[in-house]
């Protein structure tokens, strides 16, 4: 199974950009040891979609509410997500749970809106500086898993330490092969056999420079890419180590 690379563009990109952005990923070959998906903002995400149909690139949100609609001012459902283009969600970023205010008991029912509608939730979960300055770093990620993730679960997880988010720096290979074996024993106890096909990516700082290094280690099945994703060569750098 190639490597999942998928580019979190966060709060970046007019319509008109992430058409481009799209438009020049589109036009470039897709490294064979990758998949890639593409998150773009909501107000881009049908246009990007349009400009990538056909193509072997996914589109995703980078959120979702929980009720299929409702009186629920500026949020946007599952299934508009769905008929907007997406094949994938990002829930419970640490964005989202930081500065939101997200729970996981939220985040576990925005999984379950997201499979209703037919995306595949990629669900973060990463411990804070301070959490791992506590060795709480696996006790944080254990109760994010069982919180966040509802029975049966099938999606994709991404691996987001949030002290390396944003910041340059990443866990070391040791920490990273660590944390994954972690989440995916979890994975394999809490949701058996379902478990074990989840892939686990890794998120925070990931450039050209260092995705080698990490889509390199054990359990590592992709990345999950902010900043890097911006540009198309940036990005299809980081999917060129993929394997
Ligand atoms: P950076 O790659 O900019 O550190 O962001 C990571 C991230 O939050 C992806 O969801």
């Amino acid at each position: 199974m190639p490597q999942l690379i998928a580019g979190n563009w966060k709060m970046h990109k007019t319509r008109a950009e992430a058409v481009a952005l799209a438009a020049s990923l589109r036009a470039a070959p897709i490294p064979p040891g990758a998949r890639l998906l593409v998150c773009p903002p909501f107000t881009a995400l049908a246009a990007v979609a349009e400009a990538l149909a056909g193509s072997a690139i996914a589109v995703g949100g980078q959120d979702c509410h929980m009720a299929p609609q409702g009186p629920h001012t500026g949020d946007i459902s599952a299934p508009m997500l769905k008929e907007a283009g997406a094949g994938f969600v990002i829930l419970g970023h640490s964005e989202r749970r930081q500065n939101h205010g997200e729970t996981s008991e939220q985040v576990r029912e925005k999984v379950l809106a997201a499979v209703a509608a037919g995306l595949t939730p990629i669900v973060c979960v990463g411990e804070t500086a301070d959490q791992r300055a506590n060795g709480a770093e696996t006790d944080t990620v254990g109760w994010q898993i069982s919180g966040s993730l509802p029975a049966g679960f099938a999606g994709v997880v991404a691996y987001e330490p949030v002290w390396a988010i944003g910041t340059g720096r990443t866990p070391t290979p040791e920490e990273v092969a660590a944390m994954h074996g972690f989440i995916r024993a979890e994975l394999t106890r809490q949701f058996a056999a379902a478990g074990a096909g989840v892939a686990i990516l890794y998120g925070g700082s990931v450039n050209a420079g260092n995705a080698a290094g990490l889509l390199g280690l054990p359990e590592v099945g992709g990345a999950l890419v902010g900043g890097a994703s911006l540009t198309a060569e940036a990005f299809l750098a980081i999917a060129a180590a993929a394997r």
